[in-house]
């Protein structure tokens, strides 16, 4: 695996790689890699003839008091998961590099940015879109590929591919989960051991609505409730433990990422988002719903 942190550098080396007819697929991550990571770098070596794994943790999708300065690292073990998955080139770059000084251009869009995650954190899209959009034009992709589990931000960057014609496929690969059904994700070292067994109610709540529409509810109000009944319902060990807060629970159309108050159409984005102390997590499913 070469490692590369130059942007020229890779630049120039992406249109060699190019210019001798291969194809190449991107797979860009903040770092701390775990099996999930790892998912989305085989699928996309399965799609391309070079893969190009980036790890850079941007600050500029890190609102004010969010965990940028401790989001965790590990450059080390990061580099044996990503040569193992099929990594051909890991580009890890310095925030200087990418915001140099003078740096003053970024990606907006509409509503989308403000709904959801963007309500919790107002300028985090922003962040993503514009370091998304950079690294594509530092790594030259044929295909790029992104997770399930941040399911708003993969429509962003549909959405962005799309408005801004890049010449590019997006894949979107299917939720890494742990055996318990929580989704992998690097913040989960944040959790306290109390906090790692509840999180598990998050995909308990998630199946349980997952049961219920293909049962046939159609009353995303009534199914709110009862996935906020779950999680909260596993209640933390101690006096001193505190219990978790929900930030959303919300159903959107696959396509337009609208909102449901009634379950229409054939399938539906549950999705959700849970603070334990002050650790955030957030999981989703896509659920058809029956014809009936
Ligand atoms: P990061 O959180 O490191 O995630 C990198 C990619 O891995 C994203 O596409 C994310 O959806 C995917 N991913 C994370 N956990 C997953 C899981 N359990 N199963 C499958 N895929 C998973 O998302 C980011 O970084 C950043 O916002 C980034 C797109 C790199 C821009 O900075």
């Amino acid at each position: 695996m070469e490692i590369i942190s130059s942007v020229p550098e890779l630049q120039r080396r992406s249109e060699q790689l190019r210019r001798e007819g291969k194809h190449i697929a991107v797979v860009p991550t903040m770092g701390y890699l775990h099996a999930g990571h790892g998912s989305l770098m085989k699928l996309a070596k399965a799609e391309a003839d070079v893969l190009i794994t980036t790890i850079f943790v941007n600050p500029t999708q890190f609102g004010p008091g969010e965990d940028f300065e401790r989001y965790p690292r590990d450059i080390d073990s990061d580099k044996k998961l990503a040569s193992e998955a099929g990594t051909d080139i890991l580009f890890t770059p310095i925030v200087a590099e990418m915001y140099p000084e003078g740096f003053q251009t970024f990606v907006e869009m509409g509503e989308v940015f403000s709904i959801l995650e963007g309500k919790f954190r107002p300028t985090h899209f922003r962040g993503v879109a514009t370091v998304v959009a950079k690294l594509c034009s530092i790594t030259k992709p044929h295909v790029a590929v992104f997770g399930q589990k941040d399911a708003q931000q993969a429509f962003i960057i549909q959405q962005m591919v799309r408005d801004l014609n890049f010449d590019l496929r997006v894949v979107v690969a299917p939720i890494a989960r742990e055996p318990d059904g929580l989704a992998m994700s690097s913040r989960n070292v944040y959790l306290s051991a109390d906090e790692r067994r509840r999180a598990a109610s998050l995909f308990q709540s998630l199946q349980h609505a997952k049961k219920s529409i293909l049962e046939g509810a159609k009353d995303v109000n009534a199914l709110r409730t009862e996935m906020e009944q779950i999680i909260l319902g596993i209640h933390p060990f101690g006096r001193s433990a505190q219990p978790s807060e929900i930030d959303y629970v919300a159903f959107v159309t696959p396509l337009g990422f609208q909102e449901l108050n009634n379950l229409t159409g054939s399938s539906v984005y549950v999705l959700l988002a849970v603070r334990f102390s002050k650790t955030r997590l957030i999981d989703n499913m896509l659920i058809e719903i029956p014809n009936r």
